[in-house]
């Protein structure tokens, strides 16, 4: 096991005991969802990976503090996993062996902040808060976004590990351009190891949190589309595309094809839904079924998942395909859910 493998593992014991990891229920029965937990403190997250980086963001919540710091600290934990290869530090490079990296975060006032295409940063998602906090913008790219970490502190860094070069190195041997869907429990088994049996793609991590004041705020990032071409951004830096927050209503996220979530901006689709009405998980539904609609030859071919939290502290979450999950913590409940599917 790698030390940060171990690091985080520990650390996630230490909050709610033995029960985060070895819980026979971790993995509960599919198809329930938008129950439970209807007082906050609560976050939620993509993926069963999530439920690591939702244990660091209960310390935060726990304690009372705010839905943005939570998800700050939450989904550092991905950005730090070696084992993530579609996160931070040891996601999978672009064609030219780069790891550029995308995040935002989004707090309850709409303020908003971002990174794209950023290299050597293992945080992505500080950067971006900083850029919220510190600058009268909204989104850095590049190499400004690069300059800006180092002059406010962060540490230059070589976020590609040996695993993800070699996988690199054997793409490079055909070099054929082709997202792969995820599949059920592809990526992480259910003690957080990887699985063998191909590389992952679009395991974006997503965490929206409504904090005991009754705020919410949400993180979004990832090292994008494995070997994706050198400057495409996906959806996950993209405010209103991977991430969306507003306090009156609702925050959603996003993970799989980023182009197909841009076109319909989807997490701001679902927020706009729920303030009509709509649950949580029938907001995400009507997401994935208005990317069916564009195109739906291609939408069976892909993966693109939905998940939201309303005010309520209700959530739900909807994909394309079968296999994606996502993670749930708060006071009453702990899981790890299978999301409804189209497909
Ligand atoms: N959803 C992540 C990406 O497409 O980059």
């Amino acid at each position: 096991m790698s030390s940060s493998r171990r690091k985080f593992l520990q650390s996630a014991a230490a909050v709610s005991s033995a029960a985060l990891l070895s819980s026979e229920n971790l993995f509960a029965s599919t198809q329930k969802v938008s129950q439970a937990a209807k007082t906050a403190p609560i976050v939620i997250s993509t993926w069963d990976f999530g439920r690591f980086a939702n244990a660091d963001a209960w310390k935060v919540l726990e304690k009372g503090g705010r839905a943005l710091d939570a998800v700050e600290a939450g989904v550092q934990v991905a950005e730090a996993d070696e084992l993530n290869q579609s996160v931070g530090y040891g996601g999978l490079p672009d064609r030219d062996g780069n790891v550029t990296l995308d995040a935002c975060i989004m707090d309850e006032f709409y303020n908003c902040g971002s990174v794209m295409a950023l290299e050597h940063i293992k945080h992505p998602i500080s950067v971006a808060r900083m850029v919220m906090e510190k600058t009268p913008h909204v989104i850095l790219v590049g190499d400004g976004a690069l300059q800006f970490a180092l002059a406010n502190g962060f540490k230059k860094e070589n976020l590609l590990t040996e695993s993800s070069e070699k996988a690199w190195k054997e793409w490079l041997k055909t070099a054929k351009y082709e997202p792969i869907q995820n599949i059920e429990n592809k990526s992480y088994n259910k003690d957080g190891g990887k699985m063998p049996g191909g590389i992952d793609n679009h395991d974006t991590i997503g965490m929206v949190a409504l904090d005991a004041n009754n705020n919410l705020g949400g993180a979004c990032t990832t090292s994008g589309m494995a070997f994706k071409m050198r400057g495409r951004v996906g959806d996950s830096p993209v405010i209103g595309a991977g991430l969306y927050v507003d306090n009156e209503i609702g925050a959603a996220t996003a993970t799989g094809v980023g182009e197909e979530v841009i076109r319909i901006v989807g997490s701001h689709l679902i927020v706009e839904l729920m303030r009509q009405g709509m649950s949580p998980e029938a907001a995400c539904k009507e997401g994935v079924l208005r990317i069916i609609k564009r195109n739906p030859e291609k939408s069976k071919g892909i993966q693109v998942g939905f998940l939201a939290l309303n005010k309520k502290g209700e959530y739900g979450a909807y994909a394309l395909q079968k296999g994606f999950t996502f993670s749930v913590k708060s006071g009453s409940e702990e899981k790890v859910y299978s999301a409804k599917s189209h497909y």
